[in-house]
């Protein structure tokens, strides 16, 4: 089980920047007894553990065959993806098959590459989208869409859909030129849909056992109900992120995590939290990060810089490789005290360093513990942090679930690419346009 050490925040370690433990324990039993009275349907992310994966296997096995595997999706649709390539299959295009390019951002020169390196004839495209009009992804699907038909492909062995299952603008198409098709369950938010076939059947594409995800996941499901709190660490964590905030105005949390596997796993948690929380002047400011690279970066704002933030370390126990260092130049000493070490060793003596370091200046930090990294761990943390993130909205009292707040940018596209019902965002988007003033 990953393991969470909330010491570092607690007066006991760091005075007057900590929090009581007694404030924490209430704040998590709170928690816990606000998720459990399960007042948002988009709750139901905690059974997709129990989901049926017959189906998504079949197409899973399928998609093997390709030599290049592209997913066009954005946001909750494309960075579970993501994470589960680069955790799961690191440098993944160098060592193995099929290649994989996840498109989200629109970036014509990005697209460009991707239509120049791979050869349609033998690509799967996987279209994510829960609404199925975002129009950053229906705009790649429809370039991709010319260039199938042009080509005189098959569209139905070409595509894949993922999105809801009875709305939207793929389920027409998927209807009517018998696109396969899998299910984003209904009730399944963006940013909570990493174990659904959004992210699953990437899995499957790379030969990872989804069942493992989902088996790390289930034993977090189970214990997010559980009142004892030594068996319930998102509690805590949620109660803590929640009470520096409100308590001791830490308004930014920097997500700290010691694996290049977990790069991705910073910006997908980052997107979790400031899309959940970001509601009613309410939430923190989430920082994507990195160790070891980042101590020779951020490292010196932390330690003496304003005091508004929380460090959240991720050390991974036992990476994959040991490599060892060589032993050379022994006198040297610059050199020799290297030698003899392991870079595992190094990485994380690293962490531990950066993490003793902040508390002696009384800065706030938690850690969280990855045994390693697999299917299974992974598994759980998606899920672990979705729980967090839940409760976390619960005590802020917001629904962790909606965005109303990136509505209006939506709409003032739809209006100035003229979709019809947004003439008025158009005519805004002409009347600010005329009002710009630019200094050369
Ligand atoms: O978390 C969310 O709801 C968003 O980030 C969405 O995932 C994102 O906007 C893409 O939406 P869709 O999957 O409907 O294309």
């Amino acid at each position: 089980m990953i393991m969470l050490d909330f010491s570092n925040i607690l007066t006991k370690e760091i005075g007057n920047n900590g929090v009581l433990i007694d404030e924490i324990e209430k704040n998590a039993q709170k928690a816990i007894k606000l998720i459990s009275e399960k007042p948002y349907k988009e709750l139901n992310f905690l059974e997709l553990p129990e989901q049926d994966l017959k189906e998504l296997k079949e197409i899973g096995k399928r998609a093997r065959d390709y030599e290049y595997f592209i997913i066009l999706g954005i946001g909750g649709s494309a960075l579970g993806p993501k994470v589960i390539l680069e955790a799961l299959s690191p440098l993944h295009n160098l060592r193995k098959k099929p290649k994989v390019f996840i498109y989200d951002n629109v970036d014509p020169t990005t697209f460009k590459h991707i239509i120049e390196t791979i050869d349609l004839k033998r690509t799967l495209i996987n279209v994510i989208s829960k609404s199925g009009s975002t129009t950053e992804t229906l705009a790649a699907f429809l370039i991709f869409w010319r260039m199938i038909r042009e080509r005189k492909l098959e569209v139905k062995e070409h595509f894949v859909f993922t999105t809801d299952p009875e709305k939207g603008n793929l389920r027409i198409l998927a209807e009517e030129y018998e696109i396969p098709t899998l299910v984003i369950p209904r009730d399944i938010g963006g940013r909570y849909s990493v174990l659904t076939p959004v992210g699953l059947f990437l899995a499957e594409a790379l030969g990872i056992k989804s069942e493992e995800l989902l088996e790390g996941a289930r034993e977090i499901s189970y214990r997010a109900f559980s009142e004892k709190l030594n068996q319930n660490p998102m509690a805590i964590l949620a109660s803590s992120l929640y009470l520096t905030d409100i308590q001791k105005n830490r308004k930014i949390v920097v997500f700290l995590p010691y694996s290049d596997r977990l790069k991705t796993f910073s910006e997908w948690f980052c997107q979790l939290w400031a899309e959940s929380l970001g509601k009613e002047g309410k939430g923190t400011t989430p920082y994507p990060s990195l160790g070891t690279t980042d101590q020779h970066s951020q490292l010196q704002l932390w330690m003496e810089g304003p005091e508004d933030k929380l460090v959240l370390f991720v050390s991974v126990d036992k990476h994959e490789f040991q490599e060892e260092i060589p032993e050379e130049f022994h006198d040297i000493e610059g050199l020799r005290f290297i030698g003899g070490h392991t870079l595992e060793e190094l990485i994380n003596t690293e962490q531990l360093a950066t993490e003793m370091a902040l508390t002696m200046s009384k800065k706030p930090n938690m850690k969280l513990v990855l045994p390693k990294i697999d299917a299974y761990y992974l598994g759980q943390s998606f899920q672990f942090l979705q729980v967090v993130t839940s409760m976390a909205g619960l005590l802020y009292g917001i629904n962790p679930f909606n965005q109303p707040g990136v509505e209006l940018g939506k709409r003032l596209t739809f209006g100035a690419l003229g979709k019809r019902g947004f003439e008025t965002e158009g005519e805004k988007v002409k009347n600010y346009l005329k009002k710009q003033r630019f200094i050369i």
